[in-house]
């Protein structure tokens, strides 16, 4: 089913380009494919399941995360954050929104466990595979008591309140665009709540960024907001991630 064509020097995969991706990316981005592969519609497979086939095939972060032993591609896009804004630090305390397959969370583990100090928490609706050192809930974090049960977790602040999380696709942009910015704001809810001061906010939003309520509330708690399409976030997509550094603080509901 899957023809191979085409290629990179003598037909082998190109190797990942450590210079790519401006200030401070390097090592998270990639350059060019390897080879091309063209995937035959099957009996049963949908065009469009043989388009994500495809995609898939010819990704290289997709074959640069098998290789690296990540559960995502989506762990590059967090590498590539972190390499622009440094905010992983040794013995930070994270918090992992969307958590699921698990990328995001072992960038993170990896980075701020690695003094044997330093806390991450995870949550998604779907289940996950244990990460060494991270606390995991599997539960949905729009639920009344999801907040309450990460704080359990977490026991303190934290530092960094990551959230990747999407619900899947209606197609329907509107809903979708809705259903993100639930998402998001609930997410900056809860870090308005956890976050100590001088901390990071980062999630998912849509193209045009954040907007209404949660980019006023951003502008007013943060030193400095920005609005980021890293690399390794596929063209064709309308994600960006908005990138809040330096909480202040001073609007703690509780
Ligand atoms: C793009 S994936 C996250 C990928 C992850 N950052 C990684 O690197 O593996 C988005 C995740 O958000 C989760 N999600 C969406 N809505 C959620 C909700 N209400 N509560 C918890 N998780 C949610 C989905 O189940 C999905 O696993």
């Amino acid at each position: 089913m899957v023809q191979k064509k085409g290629g990179g020097p003598k037909g082998g995969p190109r190797q990942p380009d450590m210079t790519r991706g401006g200030r401070g990316q390097r090592g998270a981005g990639l350059s060019g494919r390897g080879l091309t592969e063209r995937v035959k519609t099957a009996h049963k497979r949908t065009a469009s399941s043989t388009r994500w086939l495809e995609r898939q095939l010819n990704d290289p972060y997709v074959a640069e995360a098998k290789k690296r032993g990540f559960r995502s591609r989506a762990a590059f896009k967090l590498l590539q954050l972190d390499e622009r804004f440094h905010f992983l630090k040794p013995g930070a305390r994270v918090v992992d929104l969307g958590a699921a397959p698990g990328g995001w969370s072992q960038v993170a583990a990896e980075r701020v466990l690695k003094s044997g100090k330093g806390k991450m928490v995870g949550i998604d609706i779907l289940e996950m595979e244990p990460l060494p050192g991270v606390s995991l809930l599997h539960l949905d974090f729009m639920a009344d008591e999801a907040p309450e049960k990460l704080k359990a977790l977490l026991e303190g602040e934290a530092d960094v309140v990551l959230s990747d999380m999407a619900a899947p696709a209606t197609g329907h942009q509107r809903t979708d665009h809705l259903k993100i910015v639930a998402l998001a704001e609930t997410a900056y809810a809860f870090a308005a709540e956890v976050l100590a001061p001088g901390g990071t906010f980062i999630a998912k939003v849509l193209q045009g960024g954040a907007t209404g309520d949660l980019l006023k509330a951003l502008k007013r708690d943060f030193a400095e907001l920005r609005h980021v399409k890293p690399p390794a976030s596929r063209k064709d997509s309308a994600e960006i991630y908005v990138v809040a550094l330096g909480f202040r603080g001073q609007h703690r509901a509780s």
